[in-house]
């Protein structure tokens, strides 16, 4: 990502006023302007939803409609603390920036003891101009990050681009291995009669036990 996108390998300052962030910085090249003759720079920040951004989460996913499962906005504000996002600002001091990624984890179900908990990263959405620039891979390597902390056996996708997450060391599976999700995801699906006939790939990402 750093080589892509921070050439100068600077982290530009936070504005003030804003809470903390523990997040990446980079740089990406911003759409390019016809009336000026060089590129703009736009500074990004990978950081923790608020409230503020549900609006911004809910437009992106939408942006998707074939590829990511769509949420209602209430779906996304109760789960707002399992959100990472991706923030663009044309100018580093600026306070607000525009939310132009996002993804999201979510804790599946075991019955009894968690012998075998599994997280799965869900609602990855980049906006379709900042597409095929880092973006996607930092927001998934920082959710990656966030979830082991948990310690749980494996970290679940099901997805339309497996390549874009082999690349993070996940694997395909059969679906059958993924029971509770097919329960708590693919159950009310309406695209699909079966998840058994769905084009999503599953893959999973085991994770070293404690
Ligand atoms: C898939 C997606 C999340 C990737 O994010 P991104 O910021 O565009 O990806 P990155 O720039 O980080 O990609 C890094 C590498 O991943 C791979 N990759 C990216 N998008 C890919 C895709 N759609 N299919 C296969 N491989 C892909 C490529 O190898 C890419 O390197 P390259 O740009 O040099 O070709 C983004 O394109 C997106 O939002 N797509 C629409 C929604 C979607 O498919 N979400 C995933 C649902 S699980």
């Amino acid at each position: 990502m750093e080589k892509k996108h921070n050439p100068e390998g600077k982290r530009p300052a936070q504005p003030s006023g804003r809470r903390a962030r523990n997040d990446a910085y980079m740089h990406i090249p911003a759409k390019e302007d016809k009336s000026q003759t060089m590129k703009a720079t736009i500074a990004t920040t990978i950081r923790n939803a608020g409230f503020e951004d549900a609006g911004a989460i809910y437009a992106l996913i939408k942006e998707h409609p074939r590829e990511v499962v769509p949420r209602a906005i209430s779906d996304i504000v109760q789960n707002i603390d399992r959100f990472l996002v991706c923030e663009a600002r044309a100018c580093p001091s600026s306070a607000r920036g525009r939310i132009i990624g996002t993804a999201a984890w979510q804790i599946l179900p075991e019955i009894g003891k968690a012998l075998n908990p599994s997280i799965e990263i869900k609602s990855v959405a980049i906006s379709g101009h900042y597409q095929h620039k880092g973006i996607g891979s930092a927001l998934v390597k920082a959710i990656i990050k966030r979830i082991k902390r948990f310690h749980p056996a494996q970290i679940v996708v099901l997805t339309f681009t497996p390549a874009f997450f082999r690349q993070f060391g996940f694997n395909e599976v059969a679906k059958e291995t993924l029971m509770h999700k097919l329960y708590m995801g693919c159950i009310n699906c309406t695209k699909y009669d079966s998840p058994f006939t769905c084009p999503e790939v599953a893959m999973t990402l085991a994770v070293e036990k404690k």
